[in-house]
């Protein structure tokens, strides 16, 4: 099988250092470190997940580099003279797109950025590669990708992409969201994460956690609910994510909000919320569906109430049971939102569940 860093031969008398290794999944990150081998190689990466995968992978092949989380990649001090870009075929169209555009900001005048895709024949990059930097070459189509190369010009505006959405609770008030490409649900208001909010038992004085908040729009309108006396808790492992809902959070009056970048939902304190509620990345190993679940036990207080959304609920129940020892499953839009509740030591707990209606 080829991979993305078989590129890196092809474009090796290109690559000046310092290097910054854009995004890219952990291994082509590091074996594009590796590869590098100069000092003030930076791997920039988004998700604080992703980062510290990059360091163990960048440890498991002894290569040095710096790896640095940050929600933007033009949040970079702009000291590069190249820009390595490793883009899976799988990755993100409109995160490409994005990179492309902030790999400008981040580079000195004169540098270049070089983008390994993993089409055999790609006819998008080099597009987009125009877009910014005016000019791009690129290798013959081959099995493991293609390069794009583009050299930086002079100053030019950040042109941000962003989408905003609106959404709104059947008894709340509407709301505006901005989106940026790398987060959950781009540009539109999930349909599980409506499900969900629409069964939600939030009430006055509510201290609620949004669980994987991405963009925050789940935390944002049932924060319309809790009133002033209440609070919003937003965590995501994605630093765009969190600063996004910080952003829409602020937008739209959440009250009392406090935002957590955490992996293992650290930082998050025990029995500290009265409402949980989770839409987890089932994309994802079943490992993080299980932190969302039983990570969150600890974190409700007596009597709170959880839920999470999901269209695999004979997965999901099964983990609700051995952690909480009961749940309620209510089909809603197309989904199972699972709900449960916290009324005595685990596991199996029995006693009553709030119902939703
Ligand atoms: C399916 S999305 C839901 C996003 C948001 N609640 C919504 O409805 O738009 C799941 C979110 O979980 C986040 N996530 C994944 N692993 C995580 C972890 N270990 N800790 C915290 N958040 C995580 C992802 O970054 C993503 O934003």
């Amino acid at each position: 099988m080829k991979h993305l860093t078989d590129l890196f031969p092809a474009v090796a008398a290109r690559v000046k250092p310092p290097v910054c290794v854009a995004l890219g999944p952990p291994w082509p990150a590091a074996n594009l470190a590796e590869a590098v081998a100069a000092p003030g190689t930076v791997c920039y990466q988004q998700d604080l997940h992703q980062a510290t995968r990059v360091r163990e992978c960048l440890a498991e092949v002894g290569a040095e580099a710096e790896v640095v989380a940050k929600p933007d990649l033009w949040d970079l001090e702009p000291v590069f003279e190249t820009v390595l870009f490793p883009a899976a075929a799988t990755a993100d169209r409109d995160l490409k797109i994005d990179v492309v555009e902030q790999a400008y900001h981040v580079l000195k005048p004169g540098g270049l950025l070089i983008s390994l895709s993993g089409y055999e024949r790609d006819s998008q990059f080099a597009k987009w590669h125009k877009k910014v930097f005016g000019k791009c070459g690129e290798t013959p189509a081959s099995k493991a990708g293609m390069a794009f190369w583009s050299v930086r010009g002079e100053d030019q505006k950040r042109r941000r992409h962003e989408i905003t959405f609106h959404a709104k609770l059947p008894d709340g008030p509407p709301m505006e969201f901005a989106s940026r490409p790398g987060t959950f649900s781009y540009g539109r208001f999930d349909n599980g994460s409506r499900a969900m909010v629409e069964l939600a038992d939030v009430r006055p004085g509510d201290s609620v956690l949004d669980l994987g908040c991405g963009n925050g729009a789940v935390g944002c309108l049932l924060g319309g609910k809790v009133g002033p006396a209440g609070s919003v808790t937003f965590v995501d492992s994605n630093l765009r994510a969190v600063a996004l809902a910080e952003e829409n959070a602020a937008a739209n009056g959440c009250p009392n909000p406090k935002f957590v970048a955490a992996t293992r939902l650290e930082g998050l304190p025990r029995k500290g919320f009265d409402v949980i509620v989770a839409n987890p990345p089932y994309y994802a190993k079943s490992e993080i569906t299980q932190l969302f679940v039983q990570g969150s036990r600890e974190l409700l207080k007596p009597g709170g109430r959880y839920y999470i959304v999901t269209k695999m609920p004979t997965a999901v129940v099964p983990l609700i049971f051995q952690t909480f020892g009961d749940c309620v499953v209510h089909e809603n839009r197309g989904y199972a939102v699972v709900t449960a509740g916290v009324f005595g030591p685990p596991p199996l707990a029995g006693g009553m569940i709030p119902r939703v209606r």
